[in-house]
């Protein structure tokens, strides 16, 4: 069965052609990064506007990858949920089009359980339930026991910020650039992640939410100082090199969600950790989950760094799941902003 996967989401325009929820025979993915760049993050109207000249060619050069026809696809699957409403709706009426007038059921997927599918993607990844799992990513950092592709709970959350955001932030406030998340990455290599000894801010050592904000308000303060009004100042104190503080806050961020993940194996008994979304691309904190994993006996699923960041390989894979489990989605197809999961008790 072969998937015609749409991500609209945020961002990235994307199209891909998954076969049976496991084989990618395509995945082509537009970035509007260089677009939103100098506005220092992601503007919705862009990004809708974006999106309309984007999805048609990109689609058509996933079906050229892939090296099928209209035809030949079973399923269409689009993200519809969570995202920015008007990027959403663009890619929901696109497959919705197409759909239709390829006479093929359509399913919509949530973006989220999306990033979840992408760890079983890798090369000889064997789906295995249930597992614990993780989405980090720039909007979300939450923790779910998954029963199955499509049954999550929820285990903990950020309280603020996102893992992906802080980077984002941080490399903002350190001049790094955007998206944050490579470039403080980049960075940090050549930087002491013992330098500055941030607080690790994992909230209550027994529960599974986390929190980001301090980490940021620490490095402001702490690395810049004050200004008598109260403001941070605008450079480094003398002492502090970008690159530390880089090492230093990404070392931090690391640090959390090893701790949380290592904590949810613990506490939930199932020895198995998958990870996907944006932040799972970083090097030292997949170093770090594949030694923790080895270190207590859990077995560690990293995304493939090309299916961290969004792409819609991962939704074509969710939508062959969702389709094996609840059918083809009535239409119209809803679109939603948020999205929300039962919370483990
Ligand atoms: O999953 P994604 O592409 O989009 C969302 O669904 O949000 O994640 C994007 C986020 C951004 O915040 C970006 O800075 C972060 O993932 N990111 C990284 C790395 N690559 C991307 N964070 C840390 N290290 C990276 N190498
Ligand atoms: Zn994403």
């Amino acid at each position: 069965m072969r998937t015609l996967g749409l991500e609209t989401s945020c961002d990235e325009t994307a199209a891909a052609v998954v076969e049976d929820g496991r084989r990618v025979l395509a995945s082509v993915v537009s970035s509007q990064i260089a677009r939103h760049r100098r506005f220092g993050g992601v503007v919705p109207e862009i990004a809708a506007r974006e999106h309309v000249k984007a999805l048609l060619p990109v689609v058509r050069t996933a079906l050229a990858e892939a090296g099928i026809g209209l035809d030949d696809v079973d399923l269409v699957a689009v993200t519809s949920e969570p995202g920015l409403a008007g990027a959403l709706l663009l890619g929901v009426a696109a497959a919705e089009g197409l759909a239709t007038a390829l006479g093929k059921p359509l399913v919509g997927v949530n973006h989220i359980e999306a990033h979840l599918a992408a760890p079983f993607l890798a090369e000889g990844a064997e789906p295995r339930w249930p597992t614990v799992s993780l989405v980090a990513s720039g909007g979300h950092t939450h923790f779910f026991l998954s029963q199955s592709p499509v049954d999550h709970v929820l285990l903990g959350a950020t309280l603020d910020d996102a893992a992906g955001e802080a980077f984002d932030k941080i490399a903002a406030i350190l001049g790094l650039g955007y998206p944050g998340g490579p470039a403080v990455e980049a960075c940090a290599r050549d930087g002491d992640p013992k330098a500055v000894p941030f607080k690790r801010p994992t909230l209550d050592p027994d529960k599974l939410d986390v929190s980001f904000s301090g980490l940021k308000t620490a490095v402001k303060y702490r690395c810049f100082g004050q200004h008598p009004d109260g403001r941070p100042r605008d450079a480094l104190l003398p002492g502090f090199r970008v690159a530390d503080v880089a090492a230093s806050f990404q070392a931090a961020v690391v640090d959390t969600l090893v701790a949380k993940a290592r904590l949810a194996v613990r506490r939930t008994g199932v020895p198995r950790f998958a990870i996907g979304g944006g932040v799972a691309c970083n090097g030292p904190l997949r170093a770090a989950l594949k030694a923790a994993g080895a270190e207590d006996g859990f077995e560690v699923l990293l995304t493939p760094p090309s299916l961290c960041t969004d792409n819609a390989a991962m939704v074509a894979a969710q939508g062959h799941h969702v389709f094996r489990a609840r059918g083809a989605a009535p239409l119209p197809l809803v679109a939603r902003s948020r999205a929300s999961w039962p919370r483990a008790s």
